[in-house]
């Protein structure tokens, strides 16, 4: 390994010099409680002009019934119901159950919506408290694994050569997870899917809709036809991506989704990302995975582990991707495809660490250095201490977790650290997206520092049972001894248990949470309490990670490295 003798020989090597006696600790303790929702929360009506807007209300509140199958054809709301049907939408908003519509039903359903009239569902509509907010399925699927579409027309608002590369892209974003294929029907035969563009004229948000005629066991060719709205301008490729995708999702037999940030969430809200674990475990349900489901990109017995380096859905740095640290101290980088690349081979290196395509290493001694991107060239911005415990990247910064108890922040030049003021000794530190700081203490204690920590920290939760924490983009997690996961709501602000056993180590990126169990088995959180996905049910699994496109590897004690293909 070569260093930057530039910082070495100027002899800049300021460091951190931590005080050994501290100097008066200040912090607050505010615990989260972990009580229901319900319970904890006082519901505090919005009064607003629109909420006595009756009929536009109304008509809101008919249009979410029925997108979720919640209402017989032919039937209304009577006023007197009005109450318990917007207490209804409200769990599913995650909103306080006040009865009284408010401003965030205003937002979200204001927004162009999907016109798929979603089948009555008894159980579902009478439903109250037990209802479980997840995806749904229609029912029939498809009874072959290669299925064609056709366009019977085109918008004009932007090339139909456009329009074809948009629609097979959207059907990608589903096939690459399942073993079928969505092809252009030849010109000789009937297309099993067809798409087309027509004015629904004024007075009609729908975006899109998909109709469907079905024996009840599977879809039948010729009988699925996906209409876009012509009178939107399709021109915005935001809105449409978003439609063929979701509409795509019907076409292959799935309902509307009670989780908000699926793609089969019937709302347009201009957020792209990656397809959301809860439409993945829907048609994994229908089409089961592709064979095999993982598939083997590294060999290696001395492999300790492996990281991710990534911070954000939609941007990429030129040095995201995955590494790996050996126990011979030397760090692979995989190319992407099927060779790992070697950037340093040093006995001393202990571990690595990254984030937003930076990588950095820490060794023996406590000296860290960070990758310049060039061949084995590593930059030299800590001396070494015995204070330094761990490394933490995270957003754009980097972390040390210090023996002293104390968290130190790289200024980001030279040798530069600056502390933060932490309690007393911790057990491990994550920092989310917005780099709000979390350090679980020995104690079990949660302590939180807001970014750009000046103000001390807040106790926010005492349980000796807490043993690990994680956090995706700015979700925070916990882990407990009783193999429990626990989310903090920040809307709500209470502890949401969301495993209730069996969890011996938690993983977060993005928005994905990953859970390896006690008999080696790795899940994936759908979004739904309780409701996680398996993804590998081997016992030899030693840990597994996920990137915020929702790539997910997983590490067996054997050393061998698996990335997920479906
Ligand atoms: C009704 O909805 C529930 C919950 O979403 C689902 O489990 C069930 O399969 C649905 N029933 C039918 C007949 O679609
Ligand atoms: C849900 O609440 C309504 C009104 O309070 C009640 O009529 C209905 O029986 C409840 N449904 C269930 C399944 O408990
Ligand atoms: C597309 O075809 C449908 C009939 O299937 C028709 O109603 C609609 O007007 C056509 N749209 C365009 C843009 O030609
Ligand atoms: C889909 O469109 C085709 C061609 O326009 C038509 O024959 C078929 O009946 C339509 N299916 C449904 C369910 O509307
Ligand atoms: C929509 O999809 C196309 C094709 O994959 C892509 O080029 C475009 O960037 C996407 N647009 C957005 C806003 O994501
Ligand atoms: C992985 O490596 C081990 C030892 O190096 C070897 O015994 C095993 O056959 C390899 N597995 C595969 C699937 O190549
Ligand atoms: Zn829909």
């Amino acid at each position: 390994m070569r260093l930057h003798l530039l910082f070495l020989l100027c002899g800049v090597v300021s460091g951190f010099f931590s005080p050994i006696s501290k100097p008066t600790v200040t912090g607050v303790v505010s615990l989260i409680p972990s009580t229901s929702p319900t319970a904890s929360r006082t519901p505090a009506p919005d009064v607003s002009s629109w909420q006595y807007d009756k009929n536009r209300q109304s008509k809101h509140v008919h249009d979410f019934y029925k997108l979720f199958g919640w209402l017989k054809s032919g039937d209304t709301i009577r006023d007197f119901e009005m109450p318990r049907a917007i207490r209804k939408i409200q769990r599913i908003l995650h909103e306080p159950e006040t009865g009284v519509y408010d401003q965030k039903m205003e937002t979200v359903m204001s927004r162009p919506k999907c016109g798929y009239v979603q089948p009555y569902n008894e159980t579902d509509a009478m439903a109250n408290e037990t209802m479980s907010r997840r995806y749904v399925l229609w029912g029939p699927k498809w009874d072959r694994t290669t299925i064609t579409y056709r366009f019977i027309n085109y918008t004009s608002d932007i090339p139909q050569d456009r329009q074809r590369t948009l629609v097979s892209e959207a059907l990608l974003k589903w096939t690459q997870y399942l073993p079928i294929s969505i092809v252009p029907a030849p010109s000789n035969v009937r297309a099993d899917i067809h798409f087309r563009f027509m004015s629904m004229g004024p007075g009609e948000n729908a975006y899109a809709f998909t109709n469907m005629i079905s024996d009840g066991l599977s879809l039948a060719s010729g009988l699925v036809n996906i209409t876009f709205n012509d009178d939107y301008n399709w021109a915005d490729d935001r809105l449409f991506n978003y439609t063929a995708v979701h509409e795509i999702g019907h076409s292959l037999g799935l309902s509307h989704s009670k989780v908000e940030d699926a793609w089969m969430w019937p709302y347009y809200d201009a957020k792209l990302g990656p397809l959301h674990p809860d439409d993945q475990a829907a048609v994994h349900q229908l089409y089961g995975w592709k064979n095999p489901r993982w598939k083997r990109i590294d060999n290696n017995s001395g492999t300790k582990y492996i990281v991710q380096v990534s911070s954000d859905p939609l941007k990429t740095a030129p040095l995201d991707g995955i590494y790996q640290l050996r126990s011979s101290g030397q760090v692979l980088r995989h190319d992407g495809t099927a060779s790992w690349i070697s950037i340093d081979n040093n006995k001393d290196t202990v571990q690595i660490a990254g984030s937003a395509g930076n990588v950095y290493q820490r060794h023996t001694d406590g000296s860290i250095y960070k990758y310049t991107g060039s061949g084995s060239n590593w930059q030299y911005i800590s001396p070494p201490s015995d204070n330094t415990l761990e490394i933490v990247a995270a957003a754009d910064q980097l972390y040390q977790r210090r023996k002293d108890g104390w968290a130190a922040r790289w200024s980001g030049s030279g040798t530069t650290w600056l502390t933060i003021e932490q309690p007393s000794m911790s057990r491990q530190i994550a920092v989310t997206q917005s780099k709000t700081l979390w350090n679980l203490l020995v104690s079990g204690e949660v302590v939180r520092s807001y970014w750009p920590y000046g103000n001390g920290w807040t106790i926010v939760d005492v349980n000796a049972d807490n043993i690990a924490i994680a956090v995706g983009g700015d979700e925070f997690y916990k882990l407990q001894s009783d193999g429990k996961v626990v989310w903090l709501d920040m809307e709500a602000y209470f502890w949401h248990e969301i495993e209730n056993s069996g969890s011996v180590g938690i993983y977060a990126a993005g928005g994905y949470l990953y859970s390896r169990h006690r008999d080696g088995s790795v899940w994936r959180y759908t979004g739904t309490e309780f409701i996680w996905e398996q993804l590998d049910a081997a016992a030899t699994s030693a840990g597994v990670i996920g990137d915020w496109k929702g790539s997910v590897w997983e590490i067996m004690r054997s050393g061998e490295v698996l990335k997920l293909v479906s």
